[in-house]
């Protein structure tokens, strides 16, 4: 079965071909991070119109990579939600009228679903079942899968997502959007020694965390740091903030996931999401694996952000399934489990 994957949930458009014999045939990807750079986040309108120039060409680059034309399809799966409502409708308007037009059955796809089983597409891919860790912009929530659409979440986020709350606390260190890769850069050059930060709900005995509040010290710090020099941190400084933010959410990732491991008995972690490209919490969650023996899968670096990679794969485990063919809806707010 060949699965075309149309991912328009923000601002990124994504188009994959997956079979499930011969596994990922090509992917395509835009970006519109530069577009809304200039404004500091993402502005949805402008997201919707992008999409709807980019999905079409990066369909057709697809199909060629592949060597295939439409008539090779057998089914098209969409992110349907949660996302930007306008900018999902792209996806689903050009999903079903494909499928309606090549009379091929549709299959929409939750978003979180797509990053949650994107560690398929790895070499080794875990099997169920797993605890996944997943830590986007939008989402952060501890889960436990059983298998395709067995999901139980135990823990999550309270306020911000991880994601969210790197590019906040970029922001506010005066970082270019979008800040979580960037604050990223600079902590990987930063003391861990100099200054440290709370570890909210740490021992809170719970799977939940909240990170709100780390941002909130950070802006502290800053002001501190500020007075103490008379004028802007210098760069130094603000690696050395950047480092000891980094220090305090991976830890709480790290130890919230092995609580996870323990409560549950599974082996194996799975890691999904944007924040899943960060290399402090990739080389946390490895030590501990080895020391803790159990395992741990990512996403390959190019599909822990948004993808039609992970909504092509995902689209094929639900097709095996045989899932009832969707309507033609987008759902910008639904939860997972
Ligand atoms: O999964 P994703 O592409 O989009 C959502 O579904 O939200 O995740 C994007 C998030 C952003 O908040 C971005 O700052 C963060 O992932 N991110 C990172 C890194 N790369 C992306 N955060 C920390 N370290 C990174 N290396
Ligand atoms: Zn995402």
């Amino acid at each position: 079965m060949r699965v075309l994957g149309i991912e328009s949930s923000c601002d990124e458009t994504g188009v994959a071909l997956y079979d499930t014999e011969a596994g990922l045939l090509a992917h395509a990807l835009h970006t519109q991070m530069a577009m809304h750079a200039e404004y500091g986040g993402v502005v949805p309108e402008l997201a919707s119109r992008d999409h709807i120039r980019r999905v079409i060409p990066l369909t057709r680059e697809c199909l060629k990579t592949a060597g295939l034309t439409l008539a090779d399809l057998d089914a098209i799966a969409y992110t349907q939600g949660p996302g930007l409502g306008g900018a999902l409708l792209v996806g689903a308007a050009v999903a079903n009228g494909l499928a309606f037009g090549l009379n091929l059955p549709v299959i929409p796809v939750h978003h979180l679903e797509g990053h949650l089983l994107s560690p398929m597409l790895a070499d080794p891919a875990p099997t169920f079942p797993f605890v996944a860790l997943l830590v986007s912009g939008g989402h952060t929530q501890l889960m436990a899968v059983r298998g395709v659409g067995d999901y139980e979440t135990l823990g999550e986020t309270l306020d911000d997502a991880a994601g969210e709350a790197f590019d906040k606390t970029a922001k506010l260190l005066g970082l270019p959007y979008p800040g979580g890769p960037e604050l990223s850069r600079l902590a990987e050059h930063g003391d861990p020694t100099r200054f440290t930060l709370p570890r909210p709900m740490l021992r809170s005995g719970d799977f939940d965390m909240s990170f709100s509040g780390l941002k909130t010290a950070v802006l502290t710090l800053v002001r501190q740091q500020e007075a103490e020099c008379g004028g802007a941190l210098d760069d130094v400084t603000r690696a050395d903030i950047c480092r000891a933010f980094q220090e305090a959410i991976v830890e709480v990732l790290v130890s919230k996931s092995l609580a996870a491991l323990k409560a549950t008995g599974m082996q194996r972690l799975v890691i999904a999401g944007g924040v899943g490209a960060n290399r402090q919490l990739r080389a946390a969650l490895d030590r501990a694996a080895q020391r803790r023996r159990f395992a741990v899968y990512y996403p390959p670096l190019s599909l822990c952000t948004d993808n039609g990679a992970m909504i092509a794969y995902a689209g094929a485990a639900r097709l095996a399934l045989a899932q009832p063919a969707g309507v033609f809806s987008v759902r910008p707010r639904w939860p997972l489990a």
